[in-house]
């Protein structure tokens, strides 16, 4: 694997690279010309710092940056969260050419991306994603945002930062179950767009399982070509970019029906990409057999295949009305063609949608 292989976002003079490889956090040229002269804030949190925090703030030297560690986990993605980050910048006196820089998971990325994308109406930020699932989807895109109680990620904006960092050597420390976690969003790009890649993920599971090196890597990177081809093309999520929703209005239903932290966003993904499976075949859009092949690689990778029993169908009709890709009261779901292929519809039989949340259950 080579040190580092950066991709590009083709956003025009937005755009900019994803830098994959090994050590990267100590790569201080990667990090330097965004930052020389300006004030720096890192963000990251209590279980991130102590493994890479001083190997960041080495590579930023001679910048002195202020740094914030936040408590871990989803329910920290809040309001008064990003206020507590806000209250930093001010209170140090931070102006509008400063840089946030996000250490950590994807919790630690929106919430830095939020309060990047607003403090004085917008700031400079680098990702530095530290977990499978953020290397592979979070870190890159753009969104950021908070929760709220009645809704997951309900309250964000759109901030592209200027580089993404995606040092592989950050996932040695990765517990397994959030490696597991970020091989769900791995699987749902392979099937919204790319069969021989989702062939590739069946041969390759228990490789990418047991972190083996080039095989993770090419997994990053393929998911990483893939959303940034997306994101360039619809940014603002006016099309294509849904696509790479699938599973996740079932997912974030999931997440704030059982409570935010209690399953990883990771998990509640594969669950809702089974959903969104069952949804399709029970449409005729893909056979049994694709829906098992789904079903099954979710199995071997360690990931839920069904609704936890704790929120009910009615919960989950309740709480899938409350998601972003409603439209004029209409409910869009991300649904699949076959097997690497997928679309958004409005037309599903909403009383098949009633078996599945009935059926497709944990
Ligand atoms: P996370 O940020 O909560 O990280 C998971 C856990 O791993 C945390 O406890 C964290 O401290 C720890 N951790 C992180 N890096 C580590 C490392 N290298 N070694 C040891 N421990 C480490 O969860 P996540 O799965 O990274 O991100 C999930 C979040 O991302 C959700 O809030 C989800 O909504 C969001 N998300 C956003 C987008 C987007 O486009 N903005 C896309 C997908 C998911
Ligand atoms: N994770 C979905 C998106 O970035 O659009």
């Amino acid at each position: 694997m080579p040190d580092s292989d950066a991709l590009q976002v083709g956003l025009g003079r937005r755009g900019y690279p994803i830098h994959i490889g090994r050590g990267l956090i100590r790569r201080r040229e990667l990090l330097a010309p965004h930052i020389e002269g300006r004030q720096v804030l890192v963000v990251t949190s209590e279980t991130v710092a102590p493994h890479y925090l001083e190997a960041l703030v080495d590579a930023l030297s001679p910048t002195r940056p202020e740094q914030v560690v936040l408590k871990d986990g989803e329910e920290q993605k809040t309001l008064d969260t990003f206020r507590h980050v806000v209250d930093r910048l001010l209170e140090a006196g931070f102006s509008r050419d400063c840089v946030l820089i996000a250490l950590g998971g994807g919790v630690v990325g929106d919430i830095a991306g939020f309060v990047a994308g607003c403090y004085q109406r917008g700031v400079s930020l680098i990702q530095v994603p530290t977990t499978l699932l953020a290397q592979v989807d979070s870190s890159v895109g753009g969104k950021t945002g908070v929760n709220h109680p009645l809704g997951k990620n309900m309250i964000g904006v759109f901030h592209q930062p200027v580089c993404v960092i995606a040092d592989m050597d950050t996932l040695a420390t990765l517990p397994l179950a959030e490696h597991r976690a970020g091989l769900a969003e791995v699987v749902k790009y392979a099937l919204i767009v790319d069969l021989p890649f989702f062939a590739w993920l069946e041969e390759h599971a228990g490789a990418l399982l047991a972190r083996e090196a080039e095989t993770l890597a090419h997994a990053v990177r393929r998911c990483c070509e893939i959303k940034a081809e997306i994101v360039a093309r619809d940014e603002r999520e006016s099309g294509t970019r849904a696509l790479l929703n699938l599973g996740h209005t079932f997912g974030h239903a999931i997440e704030a029906g059982l409570g935010y932290g209690r399953w990883r966003h990771g998990e509640a993904v594969a669950a809702g990409i089974c959903a969104a499976a069952d949804l399709s075949r029970r449409m005729g859009r893909i056979t049994t057999a694709e829906c098992d092949r789904i079903r099954a690689l979710f199995e071997r990778l360690g990931l839920p295949t069904g609704i936890p029993q704790e929120v009910s169908p009615a919960a989950m009709l309740e709480l899938m009305a409350r998601d972003k890709k409603v439209e004029r009261g209409r409910l869009r779901l991300i649904l699949l063609r076959s097997l690497g292929a997928a679309d958004i519809s409005t037309d599903f039989d909403p009383e098949a949608l009633r078996s599945t949340l009935r059926e497709c259950r944990a």
